[in-house]
């Protein structure tokens, strides 16, 4: 999903930067800048990418094998992306859905007149996140589902849903239920029944606020195209 149209890729809640280095050594964008709100780590990573990834003086894209990279040790919902010319790719892995909501919200607020794309992997509250980018007024360019260790990850590309090949968000998902064949018909179906079982555990706690959404999830319908 990452592809080349990007002046500047941000791995977001880096950690220790596995993401945002790959993208580095794939040369992918001409800046590939890491955030992380925790000094020690950033610090350590700074060294590594200074070691493995030594940033030459003058140098331009087309010379380089690797990406430039610059290291921000900051809480990202600061991140002001006006100072950094061009297209922007934001990665958020790793963290809540909920949190992400409101990183994404806070983001676009303070980057009005950037031009931005979002690509989302949250761990838990789908659903809150997906409600929350159309309210943003974001769109779909891509979705994905996957597993890993036996864990569930939805993996969502957003734009602003005016942009050319956006198509409408939905609080469900879309063409995750869409399957080109049947091994990603199975992920999809045992996903599917997962999440339902999810929210209706939730709603013996917490009753009918969890209605709507087990409404909208039990009206997916699975299809092998
Ligand atoms: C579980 S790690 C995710 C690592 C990696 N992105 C992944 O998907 O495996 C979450 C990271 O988010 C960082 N983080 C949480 N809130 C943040 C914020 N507001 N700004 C920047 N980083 C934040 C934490 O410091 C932590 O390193």
């Amino acid at each position: 999903m990452v592809t080349s149209q990007y002046d500047h890729i941000w791995d977001c809640c880096c950690d220790h930067g596995f993401l945002g280095a790959a993208l580095v050594a794939k040369k992918a964008a001409p800046c590939v800048h890491f955030v992380d709100l925790v000094p020690d780590l950033m610090d350590q990573l700074e060294s590594k990418l200074k070691r493995y990834f030594p940033i030459v003086a003058g140098s331009d894209f087309a010379s380089l094998s690797y990406s430039q990279w610059e290291v921000h040790c900051m809480d990202l919902c600061q991140l002001q992306l006006k100072e950094f010319k061009g297209k922007h790719l934001v990665i958020i892995a790793g963290v809540g859905g909920d949190l992400m909501s409101a990183m994404v919200e806070a983001i676009t607020q303070n980057n009005a007149t950037a031009e931005i794309d979002f690509l989302l992997c949250p761990v838990h509250h789908h659903y809150t996140l997906r409600q929350q980018l159309i309210a943003l007024d974001l769109g779909l360019k891509a979705e994905t589902l996957m597993i890993e260790n036996r864990r569930y990850y939805e993996i969502i590309l957003t734009a602003p849903k005016n942009n050319i090949g956006v198509s409408a968000m939905s609080p469900v998902g879309n063409t995750i239920w869409q399957c080109p064949n049947q091994d990603e018909f199975n992920l999809a179906f045992n996903y599917l029944n997962k999440t339902l079982a999810h929210y209706k555990r939730k709603q013996r706690k917490n009753g009918a606020e969890m209605q709507p959404i087990i409404d909208a999830y039990s009206a997916v319908t699975l299809q092998l195209c």
